[in-house]
Protein backbone atom coordinates (compact mmCIF):
# COMPACT_ATOMS: atom_id res chain seq x y z
CA UNK A 1 0.00 0.00 0.00
CA UNK A 2 1.53 3.50 -1.19
CA UNK A 3 1.69 5.87 1.97
CA UNK A 4 1.94 9.33 1.87
CA UNK A 5 5.88 9.48 1.87
CA UNK A 6 6.03 7.95 -1.04
CA UNK A 7 3.84 10.45 -3.34
CA UNK A 8 4.87 14.14 -3.58
CA UNK A 9 3.03 16.45 -1.32
CA UNK A 10 5.12 19.43 -1.05
CA UNK A 11 3.05 22.27 -2.60
CA UNK A 12 0.33 20.47 -3.94
CA UNK A 13 -3.53 20.48 -3.19
CA UNK A 14 -4.05 17.85 -1.39
CA UNK A 15 -7.31 15.83 -0.61
CA UNK A 16 -7.85 14.15 2.35
CA UNK A 17 -10.39 11.68 3.04
CA UNK A 18 -10.91 11.76 6.53
CA UNK A 19 -13.50 9.44 9.06
CA UNK A 20 -14.95 12.51 10.73
CA UNK A 21 -17.67 10.44 12.06
CA UNK A 22 -18.05 11.09 15.33
CA UNK A 23 -21.00 10.71 18.28
CA UNK A 24 -23.08 13.97 18.95
CA UNK A 25 -24.91 15.20 22.26
CA UNK A 26 -28.21 16.89 21.64
CA UNK A 27 -27.13 20.02 21.30
CA UNK A 28 -24.89 18.86 18.74
CA UNK A 29 -21.69 18.92 20.01
CA UNK A 30 -18.92 16.46 19.68
CA UNK A 31 -18.69 13.99 22.48
CA UNK A 32 -15.59 12.26 21.77
CA UNK A 33 -13.41 13.41 19.08
CA UNK A 34 -11.38 10.24 19.52
CA UNK A 35 -11.09 10.22 15.32
CA UNK A 36 -10.24 13.58 15.13
CA UNK A 37 -7.35 13.63 16.80
CA UNK A 38 -6.13 10.71 15.28
CA UNK A 39 -6.33 12.33 12.03
CA UNK A 40 -3.78 15.28 13.60
CA UNK A 41 -0.26 13.35 12.08
CA UNK A 42 -1.56 13.31 8.57
CA UNK A 43 -2.97 17.12 8.30
CA UNK A 44 0.47 18.35 10.75
CA UNK A 45 2.91 16.67 8.12
CA UNK A 46 1.06 17.99 5.04
CA UNK A 47 1.11 21.46 6.82
CA UNK A 48 4.89 21.33 7.35
CA UNK A 49 5.04 20.14 3.66
CA UNK A 50 3.60 23.42 2.49
CA UNK A 51 0.49 21.63 1.11
CA UNK A 52 -2.84 23.31 0.70
CA UNK A 53 -5.24 20.84 2.74
CA UNK A 54 -8.39 20.11 1.74
CA UNK A 55 -10.26 17.60 4.07
CA UNK A 56 -13.53 15.49 3.26
CA UNK A 57 -15.63 13.36 5.41
CA UNK A 58 -18.88 11.99 6.25
CA UNK A 59 -20.95 12.11 9.17
CA UNK A 60 -23.65 10.07 9.71
CA UNK A 61 -26.27 8.69 6.86
CA UNK A 62 -28.36 11.60 6.45
CA UNK A 63 -31.14 11.28 3.89
CA UNK A 64 -30.28 14.41 1.39
CA UNK A 65 -29.05 17.36 3.14
CA UNK A 66 -29.82 17.71 6.54
CA UNK A 67 -27.61 20.42 8.96
CA UNK A 68 -28.10 18.40 11.91
CA UNK A 69 -24.97 16.32 10.24
CA UNK A 70 -23.40 19.31 9.26
CA UNK A 71 -19.61 18.92 9.84
CA UNK A 72 -19.03 22.62 11.13
CA UNK A 73 -18.66 21.57 14.47
CA UNK A 74 -16.17 19.44 13.34
CA UNK A 75 -14.23 22.32 12.07
CA UNK A 76 -14.51 24.10 15.39
CA UNK A 77 -12.69 20.72 16.75
CA UNK A 78 -10.25 20.84 14.89
CA UNK A 79 -9.28 24.14 15.07
CA UNK A 80 -8.85 24.53 18.38
CA UNK A 81 -6.36 21.07 18.15
CA UNK A 82 -4.49 22.26 15.17
CA UNK A 83 -3.89 25.89 17.03
CA UNK A 84 -5.32 27.30 13.31
CA UNK A 85 -8.04 28.49 11.31
CA UNK A 86 -10.20 25.88 9.34
CA UNK A 87 -11.69 27.10 6.94
CA UNK A 88 -15.62 25.43 6.64
CA UNK A 89 -16.85 25.28 3.51
CA UNK A 90 -20.78 24.64 3.35
CA UNK A 91 -20.98 22.36 0.41
CA UNK A 92 -18.33 19.59 -0.66
CA UNK A 93 -19.03 20.05 -4.81
CA UNK A 94 -19.85 22.97 -7.14
CA UNK A 95 -18.65 26.18 -8.38
CA UNK A 96 -18.33 28.18 -5.06
CA UNK A 97 -16.32 25.56 -3.51
CA UNK A 98 -14.08 25.40 -6.38
CA UNK A 99 -13.48 29.34 -6.01
CA UNK A 100 -12.80 29.06 -2.36
CA UNK A 101 -10.51 25.86 -2.79
CA UNK A 102 -8.66 27.79 -5.67
CA UNK A 103 -7.63 30.51 -3.29
CA UNK A 104 -6.58 28.28 -0.82
CA UNK A 105 -2.94 29.25 0.56
CA UNK A 106 -0.11 27.08 1.17
CA UNK A 107 -0.29 25.04 4.66
CA UNK A 108 -4.04 26.70 4.91
CA UNK A 109 -6.76 23.57 5.92
CA UNK A 110 -10.35 23.83 4.54
CA UNK A 111 -13.10 21.20 6.01
CA UNK A 112 -15.85 20.71 3.08
CA UNK A 113 -19.21 19.98 4.08
CA UNK A 114 -20.71 16.20 4.46
CA UNK A 115 -20.07 14.15 1.54
CA UNK A 116 -23.21 12.05 2.23
CA UNK A 117 -25.50 15.22 1.64
CA UNK A 118 -25.22 13.77 -1.47
CA UNK A 119 -26.42 10.33 -2.84
CA UNK A 120 -23.75 9.99 -5.20
CA UNK A 121 -21.29 9.60 -2.24
CA UNK A 122 -22.87 6.30 -0.95
CA UNK A 123 -23.45 4.89 -5.09
CA UNK A 124 -19.95 6.19 -6.21
CA UNK A 125 -21.50 7.95 -9.00
CA UNK A 126 -18.67 8.47 -11.37
CA UNK A 127 -19.37 12.42 -12.11
CA UNK A 128 -19.21 13.06 -8.15
CA UNK A 129 -15.99 11.42 -7.65
CA UNK A 130 -15.03 13.95 -10.72
CA UNK A 131 -16.22 16.87 -8.96
CA UNK A 132 -14.19 16.08 -5.82
CA UNK A 133 -11.04 14.83 -7.91
CA UNK A 134 -10.93 18.03 -9.67
CA UNK A 135 -10.49 19.70 -6.32
CA UNK A 136 -7.11 18.77 -6.16
CA UNK A 137 -3.95 17.42 -7.55
CA UNK A 138 -3.11 14.43 -5.01
CA UNK A 139 -5.33 11.57 -2.66
CA UNK A 140 -4.75 10.75 0.53
CA UNK A 141 -7.14 8.25 2.48
CA UNK A 142 -6.90 8.56 6.15
CA UNK A 143 -10.23 7.15 6.72
CA UNK A 144 -9.43 3.88 7.89
CA UNK A 145 -13.04 3.66 9.15
CA UNK A 146 -14.66 3.97 6.54
CA UNK A 147 -12.28 1.56 3.87
CA UNK A 148 -14.82 -1.11 3.61
CA UNK A 149 -17.08 0.90 2.17
CA UNK A 150 -16.99 0.99 -2.09
CA UNK A 151 -17.98 4.81 -2.38
CA UNK A 152 -16.95 7.63 -4.25
CA UNK A 153 -14.66 9.37 -1.72
CA UNK A 154 -13.16 5.46 -1.11
CA UNK A 155 -12.86 4.16 -4.56
CA UNK A 156 -13.96 6.92 -7.21
CA UNK A 157 -11.49 9.33 -6.03
CA UNK A 158 -8.22 7.09 -6.40
CA UNK A 159 -9.03 5.98 -9.35
CA UNK A 160 -8.63 10.02 -11.23
CA UNK A 161 -5.90 11.22 -8.85
CA UNK A 162 -2.05 10.22 -7.62
CA UNK A 163 -2.92 8.31 -4.03
CA UNK A 164 -1.63 7.13 -1.02
CA UNK A 165 -2.67 6.15 2.31
CA UNK A 166 -1.88 9.01 5.39
CA UNK A 167 -0.35 8.35 8.76
CA UNK A 168 -3.43 7.04 10.65
CA UNK A 169 -4.47 4.33 7.73
CA UNK A 170 -0.66 3.82 7.57
CA UNK A 171 -0.71 2.94 11.15
CA UNK A 172 -4.17 0.87 11.77
CA UNK A 173 -2.79 -1.27 8.19
CA UNK A 174 0.69 -2.28 10.04
CA UNK A 175 -0.79 -3.05 13.71
CA UNK A 176 -4.57 -5.21 12.75
CA UNK A 177 -1.84 -6.97 9.23
CA UNK A 178 0.70 -8.03 12.62
CA UNK A 179 -1.70 -9.14 14.69
CA UNK A 180 -3.42 -11.22 12.15
CA UNK A 181 -0.43 -12.41 9.71
CA UNK A 182 2.68 -12.38 12.42
CA UNK A 183 1.01 -11.82 15.76
CA UNK A 184 3.17 -12.33 19.38
CA UNK A 185 2.13 -15.27 20.51
CA UNK A 186 -0.08 -16.26 22.61
CA UNK A 187 -2.93 -14.37 20.76
CA UNK A 188 -5.42 -13.77 23.28
CA UNK A 189 -8.68 -12.53 20.78
CA UNK A 190 -11.89 -11.57 22.85
CA UNK A 191 -14.89 -10.46 21.25
CA UNK A 192 -17.90 -9.40 22.51
CA UNK A 193 -21.36 -7.07 21.80
CA UNK A 194 -24.34 -7.67 20.53
CA UNK A 195 -24.77 -8.57 17.52
CA UNK A 196 -24.04 -11.97 16.02
CA UNK A 197 -24.16 -11.08 12.52
CA UNK A 198 -21.62 -8.37 12.35
CA UNK A 199 -19.09 -11.31 14.10
CA UNK A 200 -19.13 -14.55 13.05
CA UNK A 201 -16.88 -14.06 10.49
CA UNK A 202 -14.30 -12.46 12.72
CA UNK A 203 -15.05 -15.40 15.28
CA UNK A 204 -13.92 -17.94 12.58
CA UNK A 205 -11.21 -15.91 11.71
CA UNK A 206 -9.87 -15.96 15.65
CA UNK A 207 -10.54 -19.53 15.60
CA UNK A 208 -8.00 -20.10 12.86
CA UNK A 209 -5.12 -17.42 13.96
CA UNK A 210 -5.51 -16.81 17.35
CA UNK A 211 -4.41 -19.16 20.16
CA UNK A 212 -7.48 -18.91 22.82
CA UNK A 213 -10.75 -17.07 21.61
CA UNK A 214 -13.07 -15.16 24.75
CA UNK A 215 -16.36 -14.57 23.56
CA UNK A 216 -18.53 -12.70 25.90
CA UNK A 217 -22.07 -10.18 25.20
CA UNK A 218 -25.44 -11.19 23.47
CA UNK A 219 -23.14 -12.75 20.95
CA UNK A 220 -22.34 -15.30 23.74
CA UNK A 221 -25.88 -15.87 24.73
CA UNK A 222 -26.51 -16.52 20.86
CA UNK A 223 -24.34 -18.80 20.56
CA UNK A 224 -25.09 -20.82 23.71
CA UNK A 225 -28.65 -20.73 22.57
CA UNK A 226 -28.26 -22.15 19.38
CA UNK A 227 -26.14 -25.04 20.82
CA UNK A 228 -29.23 -25.89 23.77
CA UNK A 229 -27.17 -24.50 26.81
CA UNK A 230 -29.37 -21.74 27.15
CA UNK A 231 -33.17 -21.11 26.62
CA UNK A 232 -33.60 -20.71 22.83
CA UNK A 233 -36.64 -18.43 22.00
CA UNK A 234 -36.58 -15.86 21.09
CA UNK A 235 -33.25 -16.02 19.10
CA UNK A 236 -32.51 -12.45 17.73
CA UNK A 237 -33.38 -12.16 14.36
CA UNK A 238 -30.51 -11.42 12.77
CA UNK A 239 -28.74 -14.64 14.07
CA UNK A 240 -31.14 -16.85 12.17
CA UNK A 241 -28.75 -15.22 8.69
CA UNK A 242 -25.37 -17.12 10.40
CA UNK A 243 -27.61 -19.63 12.11
CA UNK A 244 -25.18 -22.13 10.11
CA UNK A 245 -22.06 -20.82 10.87
CA UNK A 246 -23.04 -20.72 14.64
CA UNK A 247 -24.41 -24.38 14.37
CA UNK A 248 -20.58 -25.21 13.30
CA UNK A 249 -18.44 -23.74 16.24
CA UNK A 250 -17.15 -26.82 17.77
CA UNK A 251 -17.63 -26.07 21.94
CA UNK A 252 -14.54 -28.99 22.41
CA UNK A 253 -12.29 -26.61 20.10
CA UNK A 254 -9.92 -25.99 23.38
CA UNK A 255 -9.06 -22.90 21.72
CA UNK A 256 -12.80 -21.49 22.55
CA UNK A 257 -13.86 -20.11 25.70
CA UNK A 258 -17.19 -19.13 26.79
CA UNK A 259 -19.02 -18.08 29.59
CA UNK A 260 -20.08 -20.74 32.07
CA UNK A 261 -21.73 -18.22 34.25
CA UNK A 262 -23.75 -15.28 33.95
CA UNK A 263 -25.20 -11.72 35.56
CA UNK A 264 -29.12 -12.44 34.97
CA UNK A 265 -31.71 -9.66 35.40
CA UNK A 266 -35.56 -9.44 34.12
CA UNK A 267 -35.97 -8.52 30.48
CA UNK A 268 -36.74 -4.81 31.48
CA UNK A 269 -33.76 -4.70 33.39
CA UNK A 270 -35.41 -4.53 36.69
CA UNK A 271 -32.34 -3.92 38.74
CA UNK A 272 -33.97 -4.98 41.87
CA UNK A 273 -33.62 -7.98 39.96
CA UNK A 274 -30.28 -9.83 39.70
CA UNK A 275 -28.72 -13.35 40.42
CA UNK A 276 -25.80 -15.07 39.40
CA UNK A 277 -25.63 -18.17 37.74
CA UNK A 278 -24.09 -20.96 35.60
CA UNK A 279 -25.53 -20.58 31.83
CA UNK A 280 -27.66 -23.38 31.53
CA UNK A 281 -30.20 -21.94 34.89
CA UNK A 282 -31.22 -18.93 33.10
CA UNK A 283 -34.77 -18.90 33.40
CA UNK A 284 -37.73 -18.08 30.45
CA UNK A 285 -38.07 -14.58 31.58
CA UNK A 286 -34.47 -13.57 32.73
CA UNK A 287 -32.02 -12.25 30.26
CA UNK A 288 -27.89 -12.86 30.99
CA UNK A 289 -26.73 -9.15 30.85
CA UNK A 290 -22.98 -9.96 31.62
CA UNK A 291 -20.82 -13.15 31.96
CA UNK A 292 -20.66 -14.00 35.75
CA UNK A 293 -17.80 -14.06 38.39
CA UNK A 294 -16.34 -17.40 37.30
CA UNK A 295 -16.38 -16.89 33.61
CA UNK A 296 -14.11 -13.77 34.47
CA UNK A 297 -11.60 -15.76 36.10
CA UNK A 298 -11.63 -18.01 33.44
CA UNK A 299 -10.78 -14.99 31.36
CA UNK A 300 -8.17 -13.39 32.93
CA UNK A 301 -6.31 -16.17 33.55
CA UNK A 302 -6.09 -16.90 29.51
CA UNK A 303 -5.15 -13.10 29.22
CA UNK A 304 -2.13 -13.48 31.92
CA UNK A 305 -0.57 -15.78 29.57
CA UNK A 306 -0.63 -13.63 26.67
CA UNK A 307 2.09 -11.63 24.38
CA UNK A 308 -0.82 -10.16 22.11
CA UNK A 309 -4.64 -9.38 22.93
CA UNK A 310 -6.35 -8.13 20.52
CA UNK A 311 -10.39 -6.97 22.18
CA UNK A 312 -13.41 -5.73 20.46
CA UNK A 313 -16.95 -5.78 22.26
CA UNK A 314 -17.80 -5.46 25.74
CA UNK A 315 -18.72 -8.43 27.38
CA UNK A 316 -21.89 -7.16 29.17
CA UNK A 317 -24.39 -4.40 28.57
CA UNK A 318 -21.86 -1.59 29.90
CA UNK A 319 -23.75 1.20 29.16
CA UNK A 320 -25.46 -0.05 32.82
CA UNK A 321 -22.77 -0.07 35.86
CA UNK A 322 -24.06 -3.59 37.22
CA UNK A 323 -22.96 -4.88 34.13
CA UNK A 324 -20.17 -3.33 33.76
CA UNK A 325 -17.84 -5.10 35.95
CA UNK A 326 -16.76 -7.78 33.32
CA UNK A 327 -15.21 -5.37 30.73
CA UNK A 328 -13.52 -3.31 33.23
CA UNK A 329 -11.92 -6.27 35.02
CA UNK A 330 -10.44 -7.37 31.59
CA UNK A 331 -9.83 -4.22 30.84
CA UNK A 332 -7.60 -4.02 33.93
CA UNK A 333 -6.39 -7.53 33.05
CA UNK A 334 -5.33 -6.32 29.51
CA UNK A 335 -2.96 -3.66 31.03
CA UNK A 336 -1.31 -6.09 33.81
CA UNK A 337 -0.74 -8.74 31.35
CA UNK A 338 1.70 -6.37 29.69
CA UNK A 339 0.74 -8.25 26.42
CA UNK A 340 0.79 -5.90 22.88
CA UNK A 341 -2.99 -5.00 23.62
CA UNK A 342 -5.22 -4.07 20.73
CA UNK A 343 -8.78 -2.48 20.81
CA UNK A 344 -11.37 -1.42 18.61
CA UNK A 345 -15.35 -1.01 18.09
CA UNK A 346 -17.02 2.02 19.04
CA UNK A 347 -18.53 0.91 22.32
CA UNK A 348 -15.34 -0.66 23.37
CA UNK A 349 -13.35 2.59 23.16
CA UNK A 350 -16.56 4.79 24.50
CA UNK A 351 -16.08 2.04 27.65
CA UNK A 352 -12.40 2.49 27.68
CA UNK A 353 -13.03 5.92 27.32
CA UNK A 354 -15.19 6.31 30.21
CA UNK A 355 -13.40 4.56 32.93
CA UNK A 356 -10.19 6.51 31.65
CA UNK A 357 -8.10 3.64 30.69
CA UNK A 358 -7.78 4.82 26.77
CA UNK A 359 -4.07 5.64 27.40
CA UNK A 360 -3.38 1.83 28.87
CA UNK A 361 -3.76 0.21 25.23
CA UNK A 362 -1.04 0.08 22.80
CA UNK A 363 -3.25 0.91 19.66
CA UNK A 364 -7.21 2.36 20.09
CA UNK A 365 -8.37 1.52 16.19
CA UNK A 366 -10.70 4.03 14.79
CA UNK A 367 -12.53 1.30 12.45
CA UNK A 368 -16.14 -0.47 14.23
CA UNK A 369 -16.89 -2.27 10.83
CA UNK A 370 -13.85 -1.67 8.74
CA UNK A 371 -11.73 -3.53 11.58
CA UNK A 372 -13.94 -6.43 11.87
CA UNK A 373 -13.50 -7.02 8.48
CA UNK A 374 -9.95 -6.51 7.97
CA UNK A 375 -9.90 -8.88 10.81
CA UNK A 376 -11.82 -11.06 9.34
CA UNK A 377 -9.43 -11.70 5.97
CA UNK A 378 -11.88 -9.41 3.94
CA UNK A 379 -10.06 -7.36 0.89
CA UNK A 380 -11.23 -3.08 2.28
CA UNK A 381 -11.74 -1.74 -1.08
CA UNK A 382 -10.30 1.71 0.00
CA UNK A 383 -7.09 -0.17 0.70
CA UNK A 384 -7.14 -2.35 -2.44
CA UNK A 385 -7.01 0.79 -4.81
CA UNK A 386 -4.20 1.99 -3.04
CA UNK A 387 -2.18 -0.71 -3.89
CA UNK A 388 -2.57 -0.16 -7.71
CA UNK A 389 -0.21 0.94 -9.52
CA UNK A 390 -0.02 4.59 -9.94
C1 LIG B 1 -18.06 3.98 11.13
O1 LIG B 1 -18.48 4.74 12.02
O2 LIG B 1 -17.92 2.76 11.30
C2 LIG B 1 -17.64 4.60 9.83
O3 LIG B 1 -17.65 5.98 9.89
C3 LIG B 1 -18.47 4.11 8.68
O4 LIG B 1 -19.77 4.58 8.81
P1 LIG B 1 -20.98 3.85 8.06
O5 LIG B 1 -21.16 2.52 8.75
O6 LIG B 1 -22.15 4.77 8.22
O7 LIG B 1 -20.58 3.67 6.62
Amino acid sequence: MRTIQQIDVRDQKVLVRCDFNVPLDKNGNISDNFRILKTLPTINYLIEKNAKIILISHLGSPKGKDLKYSLRPVARELSRLLGREVLFLKDCIGSEVEKSVGKLEKRQVALLENLRFYNEEKANDPVFAQKLAKLADVFVQDGFAVCHRSHASTVGIPNLLPSAAGMLLEKEFKILSKALEDPYRPLVAIVGGAKISTKIKVIKKFLEKADHLLVGGKIANTILAVKGICVRDPLPQEAEEVLKDVEAINLTDSKLHLPVDGIMSLADLNEKYLRSGAVGTVRREEEIFDVGPETINNFKNVISSAEMVIWNGPLGYSEISPFEKSSLEIAKAIKKSGAFSIIGGGETVEFVTKIGMIEDFNHVSTGGGAMLDFLSGDALPGIEILKKEL
